[in-house]
C-alpha cells in the first residue's frame, strides 16, 4: 500500500477526527512502518489507548490487555512490537521467550506497576500463609513470578471466583479490587506492611490486619488488597460525573473499573476497555462518556461515527502517550527497546499468565 491509498484508508475512519493534514504525514510514517514489519517478520499490537492515527493504521491487532496477552500468545511471528506500555510488552515476552519484543518508548511505566514489588508480595504472602495471589497484569515480571494466577480488568471477579477459596491476595489496584469486592459481596481489608510507609496511613472504614496492631483472626474478609492507583482513572470524581449530566442529562457514563468505587457506582457501565467499546457499538444513548484515558473516546468516536462521543481529556495517561508513530518505526529500524525478562522469573511469571489465559 503506498501512502495514497493509507491516506485514504486512515481517512475513511478519522476524517472527522483528524485533520487532513496529521493524517499525510501519518500515512507516509504508517508506510515505512508496514515495509519494515514485512521485512522483520513482525507483528504490531496496539493498546485501544494508542492515539487514532495510529490505531486505525498500523496494528495488526488492537485490543484490551486480555485480548493482546491472547495475541501475543497466539503469533508466530519473529518480532513482536507493543504499541502499549512495558508491562504488556513484558507480558508478551513472558509468553513468547524465543522472540524479539519491542516497547518503542523505553519509560512507558504504569503507576499501578510501580506500586508494588516481589518483596512486597512476599512479605503478604508471610502474613497470610497458604492464601493464593491473583495480580493484577498491570504489574512487572517479578511480582508475576510470586503470584499464582493474573488477572484483567476484564476477568478479575471470574480469575477470584476460580481459585474456590475463602480467602483471596489481589494485588495491586485498590479500586480494581475494591470494585471486585462490591460486585461479588466480598469484604476486603488494607494491610500494612512494615518498611512501606505510605501503606501504614490506612483510613479508619477499611483498616485492619495492621501491622501488630489487629489480629485478622477476628476479622471477617475474603479479599486482602494494596493500595496501587492508576494515576489516570483515581482522578475522575463524582463531581465530574455530577457535572456531566447537569450538562448532558441523557449521557450514557461508562467506567473503567480502575475508577474508585463511587465513580462505578454511578456510571451507568463499568467494564474494561474493550467492554466499553462493545457497550457503546450495542447501545443507543444520545451521547456518551467515557471515564478512561482521551485517546480511546477518539477511537470510539471514530467506529461509530452516528454517536456522539464527549471528550474529557483533562487526565491523560503520560505513558501510553509516549508511544508515537515515529517510535513504533524507529524501534523497528534500530531494534529498540528490547524487553527481557530473566529466565527464572519468566517460568514463574508464566504460570501465572497462562493460567489466566487458560480460564478465561
Ligand atoms: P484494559 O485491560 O481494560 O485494556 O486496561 C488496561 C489499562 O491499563 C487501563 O488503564
Ligand atoms: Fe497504567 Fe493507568 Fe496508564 Fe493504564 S492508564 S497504563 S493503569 S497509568
Amino acid at each position: 500500500m503506498n501512502s495514497n491509498e493509507m491516506y485514504e484508508k486512515m481517512k475513511a475512519k478519522l476524517d472527522r477526527i483528524v485533520p487532513d493534514v496529521e493524517l499525510r504525514y501519518k500515512a507516509e510514517i504508517a508506510v515505512e512502518i508496514n515495509e519494515l514489519k514485512l521485512q522483520r517478520n513482525a507483528v504490531i499490537l496496539g493498546h485501544n489507548y494508542m492515539e487514532p492515527a495510529l490505531f486505525h493504521s498500523i496494528p495488526d491487532f488492537t485490543g484490551d490487555s486480555l485480548d493482546l496477552s491472547r495475541k501475543a500468545a497466539q503469533t508466530d511471528k519473529d518480532v513482536i512490537v507493543f504499541c502499549g506500555v512495558r508491562f504488556m510488552a513484558e507480558t508478551a515476552k513472558i509468553l513468547n521467550p524465543t522472540k524479539t519484543v519491542l516497547l518503542p518508548a523505553v519509560k512507558a511505566g504504569c503507576s499501578l506497576a510501580e506500586s508494588i514489588t516481589a518483596a512486597d508480595v512476599r512479605a503478604l504472602k508471610a502474613k497470610f500463609p497458604g492464601v493464593p495471589v491473583v495480580t493484577y497484569v498491570n504489574t512487572y515480571a517479578d511480582v508475576k513470578a510470586e503470584s499464582d494466577i493474573c488477572c484483567t480488568s476484564s476477568n478479575a471477579a471470574a480469575v477470584v471466583d476460580s481459585l474456590h477459596s475463602e480467602t483471596v491476595i489481589f494485588l495491586p489496584d485498590e479500586y480494581l479490587a475494591k470494585n471486585v469486592a462490591r460486585d461479588t459481596g466480598k469484604h476486603i481489608i488494607f494491610p500494612t506492611i512494615a518498611g512501606r510507609g505510605v501503606f501504614d496511613q490506612v483510613p479508619e472504614s477499611d483498616q485492619a490486619a495492621g501491622e501488630g496492631t489487629h489480629s485478622t483472626n477476628d476479622l471477617d474478609y475474603q479479599l486482602i488488597g494494596w493500595r496501587g492507583r492508576c494515576e489516570v482513572h483515581e482522578k475522575f470524581t463524582l463531581k465530574d460525573i455530577e457535572t456531566v449530566r447537569a450538562q448532558f442529562p441523557d449521557v450514557a457514563i461508562l467506567a473503567h473499573p480502575e475508577c474508585s468505587p463511587e465513580v462505578t457506582a454511578a456510571a451507568d457501565f463499568s467494564g474494561s476497555t474493550n467492554a466499553m467499546i462493545r457497550f457503546v457499538q450495542q447501545s443507543k444513548a444520545p451521547h456518551y462518556l467515557l471515564l478512561t484515558e482521551c485517546a480511546m473516546g477518539d477511537n470510539v468516536a471514530a467506529a461509530n461515527p452516528e454517536k456522539d462521543m464527549l471528550r474529557l481529556c483533562m487526565v491523560r495517561c503520560p505513558h501510553m502517550n509516549m508511544i508515537t508513530m515515529e517510535d513504533t518505526r524507529d524501534s523497528l529500524k534500530f531494534n529498540r527497546y528490547i524487553i527481557e525478562v530473566p529466565e527464572e522469573i519468566r517460568v514463574k511469571a508464566y504460570q501465572a499468565v497462562d493460567r489466566m489465559i487458560k480460564i478465561s
